[in-house]
């Protein structure tokens, strides 16, 4: 299913390390040069070398993996957070966000709690779906800086220990990528197989029905050699055909490319869409119109083709050598498809993110204890983001107008304490709300001029960051590429810092728990109080240790009892409170919870 098809957009190892020396081989340089300067080795000298490289062995094995001591990989127990680098920080002062503006923010983020940013796609790009088409897959865009800043910010976020993780784009590239130029030069050219070329049904018609996620026909009519080629998003993001193994061979050298330059990973765009049917078989129609006024198709021939399993095993084969993870932007219809991705053999994507949790779009406790379950029962490590740059932000997909903060805090309480890694939306956390332009001609993202006013676009969502309450939110002295929404006057990092009631320092609490409580990164999820219709709560339950969470998802008080002997545990003592929220022992022997409006209690079990 595509992402409007989803119905999302209106309302909708790292050994590789620049600088890194392998341990073995840096003891075993040393010792060479010692022992070339002694005569003849000794047995003792030979039985001190076999011990220091076995414990450099070790050592460089724990490294190499970046375990911990309950042998989690690196990406469990992280948390992300998605940069939208036109918008985060701008450093030159040009309206655009840069790499060194985001370099200049790593403490801010370290301190928040963050351990890897997915940086959306900042490769050289005409800019049509704002870097989502790309035009060379090995360098910077000039409008955010250079290869040398990228080996800077990786640098520096090392540092901090954060990990970058790349956007890559791989099912298109932009109609300006010289892969494409050749290939759209005649139909003979040595890169023609490189695209999805077709003639037309006939004189103005394209080969199949296939719609565009974007509007219109997926078809666009090339007079050089008079053929069709094939996009599924905008008609300047022409699709790869990943049926020719030198497009494989050229997309897996990127990713290689890129770990070698130190990055940690991918986000690996529009997953689904790598294959269509060879045979272009018509997708079946159902009534009525989309919001561009096509007519609505599903899209059995042209997305989640089981070819794309192949793939991503070799990006994953790949991704393994360098101990990097693989999330995948995964617009998944239930968790059998889900599983898929995390493939037969956990030979895929790692982290494929479930978007079903974004379609819980009310403070429905039944429902998102469905999807929890549901996501707990999938056979990988889950994956929880509740907004990105394609989703309205969850301050208004959850907000009342009246409770709002409260509700972010209780957004955040949920998805930063399940059983999963978490992915932060930048600006998330400090309460920022989707701006969308009030004219048309305001309007940056294409679809959005194409679907106005039914569907207006992404740019809501992608408004640059509020730093402090200066000029244009401390984001850039220029005017900003998309205006700065009014909130940044009551909801900026600058004053959340100050106010220990924050939605800021709310998100820094929970990240800080986080960090440190093995039953919030280690522990299984198990729900309690089932049939409770107003408050969602749970248990992280490690070996003896457990915590508790409580979730008020009503704008009322709540009073909920708990009987926690069962798990072998007597009290709970609070670790994070929202205001007017408490404990206490009900006379029956369990633990009662109080909770104010839309409420958060996240409590240590004690036995
Ligand atoms: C998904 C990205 O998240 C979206 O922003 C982009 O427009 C499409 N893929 C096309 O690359």
């Amino acid at each position: 299913m595509g992402l409007l098809a989803a119905g999302f957009f209106p309302l909708f190892a790292r050994s590789h390390k620049k600088g890194y020396t392998h341990p073995v081989r840096a003891i075993t340089l040393k010792l060479r040069s010692r022992s070339a300067l002694s005569c003849m080795p000794t047995k003792r000298f030979y039985s001190v070398l076999f011990f220091i490289l076995c414990f450099s062995l070790l050592a460089a094995t724990a490294q190499t993996n970046n375990q911990d001591a309950e042998s989690h990989p690196w990406w469990q127990h992280a948390v992300f957070y998605e940069i939208y680098p036109r918008s985060f920080a701008d450093s030159n002062n040009d309206g655009i966000g840069d790499l060194n503006g985001i370099a200049s923010k790593l403490d801010y983020l370290k301190n928040l709690g963050v351990d890897a940013i997915w940086i959306s796609p900042c490769f050289p790009s005409p800019q049509v779906d704002f870097g989502y088409d790309v035009s060379d897959y090995e360098n910077i865009d000039p409008m955010y800086g250079t290869l040398a800043d990228f080996d800077h910010l990786q640098k520096d976020a090392s540092q901090h220990g954060i990990h970058i993780i790349l956007d890559f784009v791989l099912n298109h590239t932009s109609d300006q990528h010289p892969w494409f130029l050749d290939s759209k030069s005649s139909r003979t050219s040595a890169q023609r197989d490189w695209y999805i070329w077709r003639d037309g049904k006939g004189p103005g018609q394209p080969p199949n029905n296939w719609l565009s996620d974007f509007g219109g026909s997926a078809w666009q009519f090339d007079s050089t050699a008079n053929q069709y080629y094939y996009h599924y998003f905008y008609p300047q993001q022409p699709d790869l055909n990943w049926r020719n193994p030198e497009v494989k061979d050229a997309m897996f050298d990127v990713t290689r490319w890129w770990y070698k330059r130190g990055v940690s990973g991918f986000r690996l765009d529009a997953v689904d869409t790598l294959f269509e049917d060879p045979n272009l078989h018509d997708n079946p129609v159902l009534p009525g119109k989309n919001a561009f006024g096509d007519a609505r198709e599903i899209n059995k021939y042209n997305d989640k083709l089981p070819e794309v399993h192949d793939v991503l095993r070799g990006l994953r084969n790949i991704a393994d050598q360098y101990n990097a993870v693989l999330i995948g932007e995964t617009w998944t219809n239930d968790i059998a498809e889900l599983n898929r991705y995390y493939g037969h053999n956990h030979d895929e994507l790692q982290l494929p993110m479930d978007f079903l949790f974004t379609m819980v779009n009310k403070l429905s406790p039944a429902e998102f204890r469905k999807q929890i379950a549901a996501v707990n029962s999938a056979s990988g490590w889950p994956t929880f983001v509740i907004s990105n740059h394609d989703i309205v932000r969850s301050y208004d997909r959850y907000g009342d107008a009246v409770h709002d903060d409260q509700i972010a805090k209780l957004m955040a309480g949920l998805y930063l304490t399940l059983r999963g890694t978490p992915i932060i939306y930048y600006g998330e956390e400090i309460g920022m709300k989707t701006t969308p332009p009030t004219r048309k001609e305001d309007v940056k993202d294409p679809i959005g001029r194409r679907g106005w006013p039914k569907e207006k676009g992404r740019d809501g969502e992608r408004t640059p960051m509020q730093w402090d309450e200066s000029t244009n939110a401390g984001f850039s002295k220029a005017k900003p590429w998309l205006p700065v929404p009014p909130t940044y006057k009551t909801h900026n990092v600058a004053d959340e810092s100050k106010d220990p009631n924050s939605v800021l320092s709310f998100y820094r609490s929970v990240l800080k728990l986080r960090h440190t409580n093995q039953a919030l990164l280690d522990g299984d999820y198990v729900p309690l109080n089932e049939d409770d219709q107003k408050v969602l709560s749970y248990l992280r339950l490690y070996k003896d240790q457990a915590v508790l969470v409580v979730l008020n998802m009503s704008g009322v008080w709540q009073k909920v009892g708990f009987d926690l002997s069962k798990h072998g545990f007597s009290s709970a003592n609070p670790l994070i409170a929202t205001e007017k929220s408490s404990v206490h022992h009900g006379s029956g022997g369990g633990n009662v919870v109080t909770l104010g409006p839309y409420g958060v209690f996240i409590g240590q079990l004690s036995k």
